[in-house]
């Protein structure tokens, strides 16, 4: 009888501390932004808490920090429910009510990068304005998103990692933009989703936890997991873990 009442403690300690998937208190009314395919998802949204936008380390300090760890990870621990909030909100989230304007830059104001959330508890994307998170399936997609690259550069820490963040970019949001007689599209939307990175990396720092950004992940493989829509590419990703104790 002790050992139940001990398990149903630990349970209930582990939910109180990771409960990032938790359902949506608010019936999952938040509409999807922009041209991401919403039919393709659940339907189910999960509120984040309010980002906490002040404290952390200072600037410099977080940029002395900063640094590429590839696996080599502590034990794979949910990051709670805040510091997700948090993380999304320095990625990319509204800093200015006016316009609809993020933390990251982003080339002619295209906005054309999904930050895609992989984790034990399944795939979701983040929605910026409403700051929740659209569930796309409830599956463990680690090992079969196609993160871990191939070959040489097959990184199979993604595939148990506590968390990916993967920048999806809408390569035809551009439209064919030239500028000074050459097309920009790749170039500025790489930048743009470079930017939303960085800003992963630095509150990574800021946090305490480990990271890595990569390039080298199997395109077709994300958008087959993913189930992307045409024009849609994963072309960065950052995998977060914690660092060994
Ligand atoms: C655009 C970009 C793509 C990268 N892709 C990979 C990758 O696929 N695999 C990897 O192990 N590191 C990757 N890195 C990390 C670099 O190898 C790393 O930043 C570099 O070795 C310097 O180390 P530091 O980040 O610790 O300063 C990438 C970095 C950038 C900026």
């Amino acid at each position: 009888m002790k050992k139940i009442i001990f398990a149903g403690v630990i349970a209930g300690l582990v939910l109180l501390t990771n409960p990032v998937f938790s359902p949506a208190q608010d019936g999952g009314a938040v509409k999807p932004s922009g041209k991401t395919p919403a039919a393709k998802w659940s339907g189910e949204v999960i509120k984040l808490p309010t980002p906490q936008t002040t404290g952390g380390k200072p600037l410099m300090e977080a940029l002395q920090l900063r640094q590429s760890t590839r696996g080599g990870f502590g034990p794979a621990v949910n990051l709670t429910q805040q510091q997700l909030s948090n993380l999304l909100w320095a990625a990319n989230g509204v800093n200015r009510e006016r316009g609809n304007m993020r933390t990251a830059p982003t080339a002619a104001g295209w906005n054309n990068i999904d930050i895609y959330v992989v984790t034990s508890d399944g795939l979701f994307i983040y929605d910026a304005v409403p700051h929740a998170l659209n569930v796309i399936k409830k599956e463990d997609v680690r090992a079969t998103s196609g993160l871990e690259g191939a070959g040489m550069m097959k990184q199979d820490f993604a595939t148990t990692a506590p968390l990916s963040l993967v920048y999806v970019a809408d390569m035809e949001r551009p439209g064919g933009m030239r500028w000074e007689g050459e097309d920009v599209g790749a170039t500025w939307t790489y930048a743009n989703a470079a930017s939303i990175a960085q800003n992963v990396s630095l509150f990574c720092a800021s946090e305490g936890l480990a990271c890595i950004l990569r390039a080298m992940i199997d395109p077709a493989q994300v958008a087959k997991s993913f189930n992307l829509p045409s024009g849609h590419r994963a072309i960065l990703t950052t995998t977060i873990g914690q660092f060994p104790q």
